[in-house]
């Protein structure tokens, strides 16, 4: 099999074959390791591919698509293209979630402690080895909202991860440069070749990295609306049937939410003030601008319980999740995962007074009405640019900039009423976003129509 023949055979629209997909996949990590370092890459070279190659191979799959068995075996081979995890010692259902990302969406920190919490007691015992991201565009990250808290360290080795799922049924970790190191080759070359929006790369590229946790289960939450990834629902719609048509040609049961995401999800999006949100829930504050939030995160662990046998119908899982989280269950597991992870639990004492931003600014409704919409992306930038996001990867971020909301959309708001307070460590980062936020808040004289924040499964 060379390079050239899986490329030309792509590009006139043939099925590529189990062996082309893998013999390719496996050439790009062989070569990528070979430049990267060098003195210990294997030798190979036998095969090689040039890095015009493997941009001709991604254009040719971003205009021809891929089958579903194509899609399979790409996954499957970038699944495998380095460590992977084996939690079968774990003798547990193994379950994460995904979301296609979103603004204000801290919903993994409220669901890893509360599948931890149903997955210590009781049969069947429930693991949840949560690989998470940063911050990326208009988008939060995971990991970036735990590192606010004092001492907690992302970066487990895998023996280190292994030993905190045994103990507290989910980590919190994240990407190691080991894990998938074929999606790490193939997404940069992509970010240089117009075919990141590939949904048929975009599948493989989130579904290689899940899988690679050795899942039994896995609930996606793809974001539609005006903060989402995909421009369209139908769009949407598609990547999720894609995704879960991937998992479960793997064997793991897999379920697809389709989610509105059309203004920030919760009370507070940035970064400390979105675990203080949780924090707050788990103690059992629940603040009437989180009731979103705490419907999404029982939603998506109710399917989770429920692929994990734990519950007999999704809205049964819901109801526990619930419970879950008002008995303190949770919040019980919560601690003892933070502290696996070497954080600091004395800052939930008073999560409120841990929240130290230099510069705080309200932005007041202009005039009286109805708050009847707003691009949420742009929201999501404004949160970026008041330092809670990154321009490019590696860059720091602020750990108490960010927003609170005050108002969802369809509330009837006068003049001059809070509707979102601007939160960063220098005012001169206040100005910009402030404008942004402005321009892209619409109030009416009528009430809009507000879409129902669950919209479709997709299984
Ligand atoms: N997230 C990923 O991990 N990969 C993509 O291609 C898009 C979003």
């Amino acid at each position: 099999i060379h390079p050239l023949d899986v490329i030309i055979r792509k590009r006139d629209g043939h099925e590529l074959t189990k062996a082309e997909i893998a013999h390719l996949v496996h050439t790009v990590v062989l070569n990528g390791e070979a430049k990267l370092n060098p003195a210990t890459a294997p030798t190979v070279a036998t095969d090689k591919i040039t890095d015009a190659q493997i941009a001709a191979f991604l254009m040719a799959v971003f205009w021809r698509g891929l089958s579903r068995e194509e899609l399979a075996h790409l996954t499957t081979a970038m699944r495998f293209s380095g460590e992977v995890f084996d939690t079968k010692s774990l003798n547990s259902f193994t379950v994460d979630k995904h979301s296609t990302g979103g603004v204000g969406d801290k919903s993994s920190l409220l669901i890893a402690p509360t599948l931890a919490a149903a997955g210590i007691e009781g049969t069947p015992s429930i693991s949840v080895p949560m690989i998470s991201g940063r911050s990326l565009g208009h988008t939060g990250g995971t990991l970036d909202k735990l590192e606010t808290i004092p001492g907690f360290n992302t970066q487990l080795t895998l023996t280190r991860m292994m030993e905190v799922l045994h103990e507290c049924h989910a980590v919190l970790v994240g990407q190691t440069p080991k894990l998938v190191p074929a999606d790490r080759m193939l997404y940069a070359m992509r970010d240089h070749t117009g075919t990141v929006e590939s949904p048929f790369l975009i599948t493989a590229s989130i579904m290689s990295k899940k899988l690679a946790e050795d899942l039994q289960g896995l609930v996606l939450d793809v974001k539609v609306g005006s903060g989402a990834f995909m421009p369209s629902y139908e769009q949407s719609k598609f990547l999720a049937e894609l995704m879960v048509s991937t998992g479960e040609h793997s064997g793991t049961k897999t379920v697809a939410v389709l989610t509105t995401m059309d203004e920030p999800l919760g009370r507070f999006s940035g970064n400390w003030v979105e675990v203080w949100e949780c924090v707050d829930i788990m103690q059992g504050k629940r603040h009437a601008m989180s009731a979103d939030l705490i419907e999404l995160s029982n939603v998506l662990s109710g399917w989770m319980l429920f692929l994990a046998g734990k519950s007999d119908s999704p809205e049964a899982g819901a109801k526990l999740a619930d419970d879950l989280l008002a008995s303190g269950a949770a919040y019980k597991a919560w601690l003892k995962l933070v502290a696996a992870h070497g954080g600091d639990a004395s800052v939930f004492e008073d999560p409120a007074a841990f929240h130290k931003p230099k510069a705080t600014q309200v932005l007041k409704a202009k005039r009286s009405g109805y708050l009847a919409g707003m691009d949420c992306k742009e929201i999501g930038w404004a949160v970026q640019r008041l330092g809670a996001g990154r321009a490019k990867p590696g860059d720091p971020v602020g750990a108490h900039a960010g927003i609170e909301s005050h108002a969802k959309l369809g509330t009837k708001v006068e003049e001059g009423q809070p509707l979102f307070t601007l939160f960063a460590e220098e005012a001169s980062l206040l100005a910009e976003p402030l404008r942004m936020m402005e321009e892209t808040i619409v109030i009416a004289d009528e009430p809009p129509t507000v879409q129902p924040l669950i919209r479709e499964i997709v299984k």
